[in-house]
């Protein structure tokens, strides 16, 4: 539970967004932009703001299973027994929505995208504000705030943030579309296809254009399932790409200007060899998805032209997230 003191100085940002005003506050995936769910003008700072698209719907943050229903013209049995499970949690749920959600919201669409954040701030807040619409806090087309500093390069000084350290899994929240069958992932994220499916004991489909930019943009003409996937995202400016066979093999072969992520098990023995440019997670793909659009920051403010990563498994799960924010980073 949060103390008293901290209470008291949330009151503050919640007044903010009370009156209309937009702020960033912190959430176990990644920064948030946010304002009053209920107030189109206060959405429209947002888009304002982020410089983005007006038909990229907005995540509503809820605090409970009641606040989403209010959104909700249908309220599925799995879709209830799938908030009772994942959240609080990284996943956002999109569902048939009642006429009265604001279309600057949803960009017009019949549907609404949900999410209960697993933070005690934004959960806090909601109690005072009610629901929250809010993207990630980055201006559009940079990668996603993990760090309230990310959030101040993009947005300067003036907006208020809330603090909250740096954020838990690193990458936005898995999006599931509930409105038809097969019930589809929009975009991957820490809550995986399998555990969803041993809830509700049936297959979902995991949209494979969300993770190939060439596809998307050639989709995005006619009408995408998730507008936000035809949109570049998480690139910095540095050049992203994989890295080579005989970079991974030979040392001589690595160029000083650029950065290197690596992970799992070595390839040969100058992986073993950490650097300044060269970073290696091991096994540890929560950590590496914890820092990886902080590194995409960091190569950018630190010179670095190219940013290098070892090529993943395509059959492993566990890395379905992070290769798909990779490969949006590498074709935008
Ligand atoms: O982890 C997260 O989800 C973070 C934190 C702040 O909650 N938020 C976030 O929001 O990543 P944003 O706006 O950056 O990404 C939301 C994605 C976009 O790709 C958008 O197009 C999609 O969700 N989306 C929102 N409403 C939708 C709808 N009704 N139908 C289909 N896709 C929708
Ligand atoms: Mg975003």
């Amino acid at each position: 539970m949060l103390q008293t003191q901290s209470d008291l100085s949330l009151q503050h940002y919640a007044d903010l967004i009370r009156k209309g005003e937009v702020v960033a506050f912190p959430t176990e995936t990644v920064y948030g932009l946010g304002a009053d769910a209920w107030n189109s003008d206060a959405v429209a700072k947002i888009f304002q703001l982020k410089g983005r698209p007006q038909d990229n719907p907005l995540i509503v943050h809820v605090n409970s299973l009641e606040m989403a229903a209010s959104f909700l013209s249908d309220f599925s049995e799995d879709a209830r027994r799938l908030m009772e499970h994942f959240w609080p949690g990284p996943l956002a749920f999109i569902l048939p929505k009642r006429p009265e959600v604001l279309d600057i919201v949803t960009a017009g669409l019949p549907t609404v995208a949900l999410r209960m954040p697993d933070h005690p701030i934004p959960l806090h807040i909601i109690t005072q504000t009610g629901p929250i619409a809010a993207p990630s806090a980055n201006t559009s087309g940079r990668p996603s705030p993990t760090r309230p500093e990310h959030v101040r390069q993009d947005f300067g000084d003036e907006l208020p943030v809330i603090e909250g350290g740096r954020c838990l899994y690193g990458i936005e929240s898995t999006v599931l579309d509930l409105t038809q069958k097969p019930y589809t992932i929009l975009r991957p994220g820490h809550i995986r296809q399998s555990e969803l499916e041993q809830i509700l004991l049936q297959p979902i489909k995991m949209n494979h254009s969300a993770c190939d930019e060439k596809i998307i943009s050639t989709i995005s003409s006619t009408s995408p399932r998730s507008p936000g996937m035809k949109y570049t995202h998480y690139a910095p400016d540095a050049r992203v790409r994989w890295m080579k066979r005989e970079e991974l093999a030979m040392a001589e072969k690595r160029d000083p200007h650029t950065l290197y992520l690596q992970h799992g098990t070595f390839y040969g023995e100058e992986e073993l060899k950490e650097s300044g440019n060269i970073i290696h997670y091991r096994s540890n793909y929560l950590e590496m998805a914890r820092d990886l659009y902080d590194r995409f920051r960091m190569a950018d403010r630190n010179n670095y032209a190219e940013i290098a990563i070892r090529p993943f498994d395509e059959e492993e799960e566990s890395t379905a997230a992070l290769r798909n924010r990779i490969s949006k980073a590498i074709t935008r």
